[in-house]
């Protein structure tokens, strides 16, 4: 993405909020305003001071302020002098009022609206997270999509306020201080406006070597650290083949290359200050003499010189940060475009119309093959060629090798991924023509690693469920075998699974996904290697409550043990992507083949 359009589309987040944005760029405007106002008042000050100078309280407060003055000297019919001596404090006052009122209102009003905007991003990046199909979780680390979240939508949301507050601010201050040197005097500005971009070019060209010297000095840096790294992690090799000396130099040689850069960005930073107050002393010399030239005609009174020095002072920062006003610019692009990459992300195809209430469990897949990257068309395929026909209610085991394309085959039952080639029909109908939440609806799904949430266990096992049913939870768990073990917890059923102290076996974390699976009460069930990660004892459990939920189901089970599944309907065995072979247990042990090898092979190791 381009960075006008993103900056546009970043801009276009604060719509929703016009009416508050406008109000707190008034708010930063007239706070930046006051400042300039204020820096004016040294003028009536200083002039003030001198015993002839106040001849009339209007006249002293000059400028913008006239007006002001006038109508208080109307009010009060005092002498000049005493005039003099409370209006200048009177408008002083009022001014740091004026400040402090509209300085809150922008920050309070820059904070709603940047955190607004964030939780908004936010919001829509945690709406498209629970869409995005399983290929962008497998092609991004989850680590990198919480730092989308967390840490982008606050930059973004940050930055893209900051650039249009910073905008506002310093342009207005900017201009203010324009306005207030001409008033004073056209001509001393005009002289120091014309010194001014040699000022600029100067400051401009020190911080670029500057910038330089600090990025080599980073990834020197950095080469330390590597080595440092290297040397400690790997300290066996290096005693082992002696590399001690090699490390040292090595060593030496970034250590050496460190000093260097920081003793040179030391010293550049040293000749940068000097040169820099050097130019500043010339200039104002400069300036100052111009100035006293401008005196010595009566053209400027001691306060508007006072006036205009401080002016021309404080117009320096605003004018900074309007030339340094890209840097945060670029960081809050960089992370817009992080932002709306995730809101953009294509989600998950779900373009099937076909209601579906309950299946029969019918699963019927026709030579289905499938690629991870549909792209990629070199690589081996995941599947090729698979052909199933599982009858509604029946228990199909696949075993074979690690690899071998278990997992993706039950990944695509759910639709977790969509078949590359082929088709898979459910009860007679392609599952792509059903609703996609109807179409998982009827399947329910334990595998090795069980997800809690961070809720009661009761609602745990009711997962997905808005109005959960404290009886069917009970039944379920019985039948899961769970019931005795979330009995024995603090809380019962209401136990927290997040709480302190709640330390759950495996054995009990795989029981409660199966009583989950029995309250789904689903008519396909899928069981990836749900008792590989336990022991014995509680495999034994585990597996009694697993044949109690298979029970009436169409059932697609992975084992690792094959023990665990001789007594399904039918055997699969894959191979390499494809199927290798088929049928009930003593059919695949008579047939001899790989099945009969893999038994074998288990048995011996068990036993
Ligand atoms: N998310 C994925 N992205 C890319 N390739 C994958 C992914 N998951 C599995 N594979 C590959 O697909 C093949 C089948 O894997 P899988 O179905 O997990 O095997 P099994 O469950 O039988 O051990 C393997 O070659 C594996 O490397
Ligand atoms: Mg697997």
């Amino acid at each position: 993405m381009q960075s006008r359009p993103l900056y546009s589309r970043l801009l276009l987040q604060f719509t929703p909020y016009g009416g508050v944005l406008g109000a707190t760029l008034v708010a930063v405007a007239i706070a930046s305003l006051t400042d300039v106002l204020l820096i004016r008042q040294l003028q009536n000050v200083v002039d003030a001071l001198r015993p002839q100078g106040i001849t009339h309280g209007a006249e002293v407060a000059g400028g913008v302020l006239t007006a002001v003055g006038h109508w208080i000297d109307r009010l009060l019919p005092v002498t000049p002098a005493q005039a003099a001596l409370w209006t200048i404090p009177a408008i002083i006052m009022a001014l740091a009022f004026l400040r402090m009122v509209s300085s809150f209102a922008g920050d309070y009003g820059s904070a709603w609206l940047s955190n607004r905007v964030q939780a908004d991003l936010r919001g829509k990046m945690f709406h498209r997270i629970l869409r995005l199909p399983n290929g962008y979780f497998d092609a991004s680390s989850t680590g990198t999509t919480l730092s989308r979240v967390t840490f982008d939508a606050n930059q973004v949301s940050q930055a893209g306020l900051n650039v249009v507050n910073v905008a506002v601010r310093d342009s207005v201050a900017t201009a203010g201080y324009l306005v207030s040197l001409f008033t004073i005097d056209w001509q001393l500005a005009v002289f120091c406006l014309a010194l001014l971009p040699l000022v600029a070019l100067v400051v401009i060209f020190a911080g670029r070597r500057m910038r330089r010297l600090s990025e080599s000095a980073q990834n020197a840096m950095g080469e330390l650290t590597r080595v440092l790294d290297e040397s400690i992690g790997g300290q066996r090799v290096v005693k082992i083949f002696g590399g001690q000396d090699y490390e040292q130099h090595r060593f030496d040689e970034v250590v050496k290359l460190n000093r260097q850069l920081a003793v040179k960005h030391a010293a550049t930073a040293a000749m940068n200050s000097g040169i820099i107050m050097m130019l500043i002393g010339a200039t104002l010399s400069a300036v100052i003499y111009f100035a006293l030239l401008r005196a010595q005609a009566n053209a400027l009174t001691p306060g508007a010189f006072v006036a205009f020095m401080g002016s021309l002072m404080a117009m320096q920062s605003p004018i900074k940060n309007l030339t340094k006003i890209n840097e945060p610019l670029q960081r809050g692009l960089a992370a817009a475009k992080s932002v709306f990459g995730l809101i953009d992300a294509p989600i998950e195809t779900d373009t099937g119309s076909r209601p579906l209430t309950r299946a029969a469990g019918h699963l019927e897949l026709q030579q289905v093959g499938f690629r991870y990257d549909a792209g990629d068309v070199d690589a081996a395929p995941a599947l090729r060629e698979v052909s199933l026909d599982i009858a509604a209610g029946e228990t199909v085991a696949l075993v074979g090798g690690s690899g071998s394309g278990k997992t993706t085959l039950a990944s695509l039952l759910p639709r977790f991924y969509d078949v590359t080639s082929g088709r898979i029909m459910l009860d007679g109908v392609d599952v792509r023509d059903y609703r996609l939440s109807d179409l998982r609806g009827q399947i329910a799904l334990v595998s090795q690693d069980v997800v809690l949430f961070n809720d009661t266990l009761a609602a745990n096992i009711a997962y997905g469920d808005p109005a959960p049913d404290q009886a069917r939870i009970e039944a379920a768990a019985r039948a899961a075998y769970a019931h005795e073990f979330i009995e024995r917890q603090p809380k019962g059923y209401a136990t927290e699974v997040g709480e302190n102290g709640l330390r759950l076996s495996g054995g009990q974390r795989q029981r409660l996904a199966i009583a989950r699976a029995l309250y789904k009460d689903a008519p396909i069930l899928i069981l990836d290697e749900a008792t590989s990660a336990l022991d014995t004892e509680s495999e034994r459990q585990v597996q009694a409550a697993l044949e109690r939920l298979m029970k009436g189901r169409t059932t697609v089970v992975i084992a690792h043990r094959l023990s665990t599944i001789e007594n399904a309907d039918r055997i699969v065995v894959m191979n390499s992507g494809g199927i290798a072979e088929a049928g009930t247990h003593e059919a695949l042990l008579a047939q001899g083949g790989l099945y009969a090898r893999l038994y074998q092979t288990q048995k011996q190791l068990t036993s």
